[in-house]
């Protein structure tokens, strides 16, 4: 029989029932350390009094008004957002493509609404991830999730990530700005460099166009800042979020500064589900854990943890992976034999993790992930690596 669910996704053979802090229960269970969290997206881990509480509560009281109304739960979740970051402004939407849509016409728009309507093109990266929709296939611009989809949507050059050279070369007469994902996750766990963002920005203000943030996945705390771009002391014009920002509940949002936001007037842009009272409710629980007093602090020194004992554990094992990478606890092991091989390892050793571009794979554990946690996870993935050496040796063994 056809499979009921459209066959879109290559799913492991493993079904979830309950979760507790960064571990995970199967329906047989079995017990599994959540090094992925649902791809970077369980913020605070599964089970979260606090985020339970707060969806509880909401949904109790209203959970869907639409946008023809106050949402009183949305005004205080943007004006919090705004006070933690560059933004002036924030439109609230459901995922991550979606933010990245509305990011990209809110460049087109502020460039229209500045009298330079011809200015419609984005630059994008080579190695990019911004989601499924034709315009962020567009913008990701990979031959393999462009197949068969026909006309690749208009206005998206690509250039090479971490190349200011590059960028400064593909800017144009019909340029309207830059969209950067701080570390690019989906493509590989490859982060700009610092003096990179910083250059970006330079370029962008010296021709006058915008600088978009893609902080889909390194965004709310990730990298131990609400988001990634900070440790460069820059700001870019306007930024999108989704994964993390709700612990796994459906959002996402669109931060920008007033230049730009000023343009989207009443009309202009619109989503039926955009800022529910139980997304926000959702959302505001996540803050209150990632903006707690000395929070971020305790994410970079639990990452910088982690990097650590990655390379204790990596180190000895060149044969199996060749280098650390990423930053925060977004962070990617490149392979040397393929990593499914060492997702398949982790997985018997009861580590989640995800396989990224070029051979990578990721992890990103839930923020809340603690000492021990990393120290389990550290034993596990030695672990792992003893199984793919193994397998290896048994291979070329005549
Ligand atoms: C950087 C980045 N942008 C955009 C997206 C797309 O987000 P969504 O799957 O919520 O549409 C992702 C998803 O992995 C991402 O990592």
């Amino acid at each position: 029989m056809f499979p009921v669910l459209m066959p879109t996704y290559n799913r492991a053979d493993l079904a979830f029932e309950r979760g507790e802090g960064v571990w995970l229960w199967t329906t047989d269970g079995r017990r599994f350390l959540d090094f992925g969290a649902g791809i970077a997206t369980s913020s605070v881990g599964h089970n979260h009094p606090g985020l339970v509480a707060a969806i509880a509560q909401q949904a109790a009281r209203v959970i869907h008004v639409s946008n023809l109304y106050r949402v009183p739960q949305a005004e205080s979740l943007a004006a919090r957002l705004v006070a933690a970051s560059f933004a002036d402004s924030v439109f609230f939407c459901n995922s991550g493509a979606e933010a990245n849509e509305g990011m990209t016409k809110m460049i087109r728009r502020a460039m229209a609404g500045t009298g330079r309507p011809e200015r419609y093109r984005i630059i994008c990266f080579h190695g990019a991830f911004h989601g499924r929709t034709l315009a962020m296939l567009a913008a990701t611009g990979n031959a393999k999730y462009l197949e068969g989809f026909g006309p690749v949507v208009d206005g998206f050059d690509h250039v090479a990530f971490n190349d200011i050279d590059a960028v400064r070369r593909a800017i144009g007469p019909h340029t309207a700005g830059v969209i950067v994902e701080p570390v690019q996750g989906e493509g590989g766990v490859r982060p700009a460099t610092l003096d990179f963002l910083r250059q970006l920005r330079a370029l962008c203000d010296e021709h006058g166009i915008l600088l978009g943030m893609d902080e889909v996945q390194t965004g709310m705390g990730r990298s131990g800042r609400l988001f990634a771009h900070e440790w460069a002391g820059i700001a870019p014009d306007v930024l999108s979020s989704a994964k993390g920002i709700a612990g796994g509940f459906p959002m996402g949002a669109v931060l920008a500064r007033e230049a730009v936001a000023r343009h989207l007037t009443a009309g202009t842009h619109g989503t039926t589900f955009g800022g529910t009272p139980l997304a926000c409710a959702a959302a505001g629980a996540v803050l209150d854990v990632v903006l707690a007093p000395g929070y971020l602090d305790d994410i970079d020194r639990r990452a910088r943890h982690l990097w650590q004992r990655l390379h204790d554990v990596t180190g000895p094992a060149p044969d199996v992976i060749a280098e650390v990478r990423g930053a925060g606890l977004l962070l990617g092991l490149k392979c040397v034999g393929p990593n499914t091989a060492l997702l398949a390892a982790c997985l018997a050793e009861g580590l989640l993790a995800i396989t990224a571009g070029d051979n990578v794979l990721r992890l990103a554990p839930p923020l809340i992930v603690s000492e021990a946690e990393i120290e389990d996870a550290i034993g596990r993935l030695g672990r792992a690596i003893e199984r793919v050496r193994a397998a290896a040796h048994k291979a070329t063994v005549p």
